[in-house]
């Protein structure tokens, strides 16, 4: 019984260790929409004046902000299988 829920511990730590998409690829195929420059108020992909003062807010409630829907941002981004992590890998893709 023990075992089994290390062995359950051990996979889930190597689950969220990583996206587990491609953060390219999704960009690509959905936050592309908006955050290319269409929606004025989204901060645009490479755009790092824009994205200066929202990663001063931590990663963690920008992974949330885009989770839950931010303000014109519709929940999840429209990536319904989108994970933590990929939100995350993704936001360091736009703000680079
Ligand atoms: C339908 C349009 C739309 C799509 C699709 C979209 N976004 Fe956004 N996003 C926005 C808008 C608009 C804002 C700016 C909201 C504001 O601050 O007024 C935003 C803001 C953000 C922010 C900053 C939030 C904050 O707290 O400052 C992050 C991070 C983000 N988006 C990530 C993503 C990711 C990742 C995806 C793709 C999975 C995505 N967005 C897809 C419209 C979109």
């Amino acid at each position: 019984m023990t075992k089994w829920i290390l062995a359950a511990g051990v996979l889930m730590t190597l689950n969220s260790a990583q996206a587990t998409q491609d953060p390219e690829a999704v960009y690509n195929r959905v936050c592309v929409a908006c955050h290319a420059g269409q929606l004025p108020s989204a901060p645009k992909r490479g755009d790092r004046a824009a994205w200066v003062p929202r990663l001063a807010q931590g990663m963690g409630t920008l992974v949330q902000h885009v989770t839950q829907g931010f303000k014109a941002m519709p929940p999840r981004g429209l990536c319904m299988d989108c994970s933590a992590e990929d939100y995350q890998a993704i936001i360091v893709l736009m703000s680079e």
